[in-house]
């Protein structure tokens, strides 16, 4: 059960390049902050220069409570001026963090293969629900974990020890200069048959092209699919509509859904990608 959001002023500890264009921030909570569930995120901001004006969504990359405080773990890629800004912050800057929010991944008790599927980024929610641990462990028996990182290049596959020491870890570039040559969905594509659709559930992060590769791939199959959507927002409490994604309704119906408020985790079905206009 996701515990109440709250906002607090953070102190960055820790601020260090990760891989050309990524940084992993480190900050330190007040240890009332709320215990984040995988999949979920915050939304933060620099209150001393008041920018950038909205604040910007960022999955929970890592989380602990330690004597008196919480630390926050957040790796980031540099797209904008938002996060050029964040990439900066030196050590002892405050951030504004609202959180943790949205709706994380839940697994069933019959999943007894998982596959953490991530582009890019999208490794962030999927390496914090391995340190988690707690989704991991089925009431009874073992449950497999492997997991498909993708990125451009070698360079570009940040975290890969937070995942390799927990799971199978297979690795997809691009660039063909670290695993298979392709993207993550096409390496996925050659091994989809290994898996028995009935015991599998893939959990998945990463830009909307993979995502929508993914949904194509899985069309046909049994296997259950959650995705987390990296939709642009701007209030990340549900009240300004700006992150609307249409959803399949019953008999052929059109709704749309919050991707921070009802998200960002959705079951890959219920997406619909090209909604009527
Ligand atoms: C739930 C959620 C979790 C996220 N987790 C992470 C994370 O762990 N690490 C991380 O680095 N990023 C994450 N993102 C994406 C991150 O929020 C955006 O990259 C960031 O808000 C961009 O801010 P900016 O000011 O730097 O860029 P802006 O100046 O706002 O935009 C720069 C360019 O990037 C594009 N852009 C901005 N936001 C997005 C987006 N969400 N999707 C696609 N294109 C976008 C804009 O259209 C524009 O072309 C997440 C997004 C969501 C919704
Ligand atoms: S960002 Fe405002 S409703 Fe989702």
């Amino acid at each position: 059960m996701a515990e109440k959001p709250s906002i607090a002023i953070g102190q960055v500890m820790e601020n260090r390049g990760v891989a050309p264009g990524h940084f992993l921030l480190t900050i330190r909570l007040p240890l009332s902050f709320a215990t984040p569930i995988p999949g979920q995120f915050v939304m933060i901001r620099d209150p001393d220069r008041g920018e950038p004006l909205l604040p910007r969504p960022i999955s929970v990359y890592g989380f602990q409570r330690e004597k008196g405080h919480a630390i926050l773990n957040l790796l980031c890629r540099i797209v904008g001026r938002g996060t050029s800004l964040f990439s900066r912050l030196n050590r002892g800057s405050t951030l504004t963090v609202l959180g943790p929010l949205g709706r994380g991944f839940t697994i069933d008790s019959d999943v007894r293969q998982l596959l953490l599927v991530a582009g890019g980024v999208g490794a962030a929610p999927l390496a914090f629900l391995l340190q988690e641990g707690s989704l991991l462990k089925p009431d009874s028996g073992k449950r497999q974990v492997t997991a498909y990182l993708g990125a451009g290049t070698a360079e570009l596959l940040t975290g890969l020890n937070r995942f390799q020491d927990f799971c199978d870890l297979r690795t997809a570039t691009d660039d063909g200069s670290c695993g298979y040559h392709g993207t993550v969905t096409e390496f996925l594509a050659v091994d989809l048959g290994e898996y028995d659709a009935k015991s599998t559930l893939i959990l998945a992060c990463g830009p909307g092209a993979m995502i929508r590769s993914l949904a194509l791939l899985l069309r046909d199959t049994r296997i259950r699919c959650q995705v987390s959507l990296e939709e642009r927002m701007a209030c990340g409490v549900g009240a300004c509509l700006g992150c609307a994604v249409a959803i399949k309704e019953g008999e052929g119906r059109t709704g749309y859904r919050r991707v921070c408020h009802d998200g960002p985790v959705f079951d890959i079905g219920e997406i619909l990608w090209d909604p009527p206009v």
